[in-house]
């Protein structure tokens, strides 16, 4: 049976506003770096489930809103999620399981297998995504989409957390199913990426990297 339909109608912006609007948007955005080295200082619970709620926000396939964002500010999970990832890590790094190109590729930014700021930061937020679900009745039902939906509330989520002057890594301290036996999360869920959440440090540095120009990330046809 279809939804009842509610009016929708955002106001109509004059051009030059929608302009300045998304320059505003863009400059903003681009501002926004991925951090490694993070203060120890609090971050309030409240700022985290803000971005939460942003990045719930999200459209996914079928509206099935196919994530959950499993927080953590306790030391003693913090501790345990640094100790699982650096053992993955020191198997990516050390020992060769990274293939070269990977390798190769990961080289101009500088990182290792060490992740201290996986036990030092306030927050430790790590996404699932919901590959199906099951209903209260035990039935087994289809999600849609997930990765693409789940890729969207993550990417929200990042907005979000700059915004509100946070900063955050996209970490991904491959093969990630530890978390899910790590975190209790049920055979339904599987981790898509984990982001340390809190303040930059203040001696904190991040690669000098450019972004691709327009043209060669646009295509007219
Ligand atoms: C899906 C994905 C996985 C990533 N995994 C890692 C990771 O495991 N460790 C890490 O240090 N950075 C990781 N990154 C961060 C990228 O290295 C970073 O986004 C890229 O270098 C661009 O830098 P910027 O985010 O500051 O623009 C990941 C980013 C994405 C989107």
């Amino acid at each position: 049976m279809p939804l009842p339909t509610i009016p929708y109608r955002p106001p109509r912006l004059p051009e030059d506003e929608m302009r300045r609007r998304g320059g505003d948007f863009l400059a903003e955005m681009d501002r926004r770096r991925s951090v490694r080295m993070f203060s120890t200082d609090p971050v309030p619970r409240d700022l985290v489930e803000l971005a939460v709620r942003t990045a719930s926000t999200a459209p996914s396939g079928a509206h099935m809103q196919p994530w959950t964002f499993v927080i953590s500010g306790k030391p003693e999970v913090k501790r345990r999620i640094r100790l699982a990832a650096e053992e993955e890590e020191r198997i990516n790094y050390q020992g060769g399981r990274l293939p070269a190109h990977w390798r190769a590729a990961l080289e101009p930014l500088g990182t290792d297998w060490h992740k201290p700021y996986l036990e030092t930061v306030p927050w430790i937020v790590v996404l699932f995504e919901q590959r199906y679900r099951v209903g209260a009745d035990g039935v087994r039902r289809h999600h849609y989409y997930v990765k693409e939906s789940v890729g969207i509330a993550a990417g929200l989520f990042l907005a979000a957390i700059h915004h509100m002057g946070l900063a955050t890594l996209t970490h991904t301290p491959s093969p990630m199913a530890f978390l899910t036996g790590l975190l209790r999360r049920p055979e339904n869920e599987r981790p898509m990426c984990l982001f340390p959440i809190g303040y930059p440090a203040a001696d904190c540095m991040v690669p000098d990297l450019a972004r691709k120009p327009l043209s060669e990330v646009m295509v007219e046809v």
